[in-house]
């Protein structure tokens, strides 16, 4: 009964731009996340469906037009992982080079203020579909949107109703400063990537404040921290579940990950040399981590790797059910997240594990939903149901 799912995406080959990295990673195969996310629509009923789609390869109007389509095939349980992409073997599958960071996310401001406007574009009573009068749709009841923007042009109407769910549900992942603008200024979710519990405690602050700072409520957005659980019934057992799949990454590929999470080429380093310094005004939520990390241990480079890569920089909780629903209530109960975004290590068995040995005992704490209170993925998640034109 968990509140989504959530597909990552990325317009390439995952990682490296390295034939020799991609023939041994199965991250590599994956499906377009709208088509996967459509058939899992027609097997479940309640969970919500959220999918990566950049807002450097697409229009404002596609990506609309998808959300709004998936939303109605899922009856309101879809949600859109806002990114604006890195990734320079992305743009060149598209014939582009990307702007800079900030400007990127200037754009992708604009982006959902024109995906939201195009959401908005249908009243929720307009379809009236009276058979007598020959009428459909009321024409006073559906509008164009007629934007002329610095980075965008979109007339509208959306060719679709108005969401069950008012509009699909926004996520948003950017952590720097730009990135956590435009994250409390226009998502309803946040992932984030923090290993300590201030740290976790000062950025969930920090989003509330920006987003009362631009006019919404801090409840509106919710901020959730990845946590990747090993358990199984004893300590002894989740510790070897763990060093097991830790001895699984070879060191090649530890030291190729960590160089290209921070933008430095390793193999110019012995690995026990100490991570060098290494820039953190780009992909600030990982590379935070991990140079906080390094500075904190005084870490080598191969240490470093060993302790972030598997779990791609994202807290690691191991222990028994018990253990791990200790450390996540305290997270939770001290304002630190307002929920988790749960990274099993290993599928099946690692979502398994989680289902069959937490998801009871947090139930039992009064910490995991027994039944889904609603149909959609905002009712599900406690957010209200935006008004039309609202921010
Ligand atoms: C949990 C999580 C999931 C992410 N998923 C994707 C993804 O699917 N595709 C992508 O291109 N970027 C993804 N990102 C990267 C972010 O969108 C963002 O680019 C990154 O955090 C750097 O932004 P920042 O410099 O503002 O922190 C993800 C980040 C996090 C923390």
């Amino acid at each position: 009964m968990f509140d989504l799912v959530f597909t990552a995406d990325t317009f390439a080959m995952f990682g490296p731009d390295d034939p020799a990295v991609w023939s041994r990673t199965t991250r590599m195969s994956r499906h377009e996340p709208f088509t996967l996310l459509a058939a899992l629509a027609a097997v479940t009923s309640r969970i919500g469906l959220v999918a990566t789609a950049s807002t450097s390869f697409y229009q404002p109007f596609h990506i609309a037009r998808f959300f709004a389509s998936l939303d109605q095939i899922s009856g309101g349980r879809s949600g859109w992982n806002l990114v604006t992409s890195s990734g320079l073997s992305e743009a060149a599958n598209f014939g582009l080079t990307l702007p800079p960071e900030h400007e990127r996310y200037r754009r992708a401001g604009e982006f959902a203020e024109v995906v939201k406007g195009l959401w908005d574009s249908w009243d929720e009573d307009a379809v009236v579909a009276d058979k007598e009068a020959g009428i459909y749709i009321a024409p006073d009841r559906v509008h164009t949107l007629n934007h002329h923007g610095e980075y965008y042009e979109a007339r509208g109407p959306l060719t679709m109703p108005r969401s069950p769910q008012g509009r699909p549900v926004i996520v948003q992942a950017g952590q720097s400063d730009a990135g956590r603008s435009l994250a409390a200024g226009t998502a309803d979710i946040v992932f984030s990537v923090e290993r300590d519990l201030a740290n976790a405690q000062a950025f969930r602050a920090d989003i509330r404040a920006r987003a009362e700072a631009a006019g919404r409520s801090g409840d509106a957005v919710k901020v959730l921290p990845g946590a990747m659980v090993v358990t199984a019934p004893t300590r002894a057992e989740a510790e070897d579940k763990f060093d097991r799949l830790q001895r699984l990454i070879p060191d090649d590929l530890g030291l190729i990950m960590l160089s290209r999470s921070i933008g430095i080429d390793l193999s110019q380093y012995s690995p026990d040399d100490p991570l060098p310094k290494f820039n953190i005004s780009e992909n600030v939520g990982h590379r935070k981590v991990i140079a906080d990390y390094a500075a904190r241990e005084g870490a080598s480079i191969r240490q470093t790797w060993r302790e972030l890569v598997g779990s791609r920089s994202h807290r690691v909780v191991i222990g028994t059910p018990a253990e791990v629903v200790d450390d996540l209530a305290q997270w939770f109960e001290s304002g630190a997240c307002d929920g988790f975004n749960i990274m099993p290590a290993t599928f099946p068995e690692g979502l398994d594990d989680f289902v069959e040995l937490c998801v009871p005992e947090l139930q039992r704490r009064g910490l995991f939903r027994t039944a889904y209170e609603a149909e959609t993925l905002r009712g599900n998640l406690g957010l209200e149901i935006p008004e039309r034109g609202e921010r």
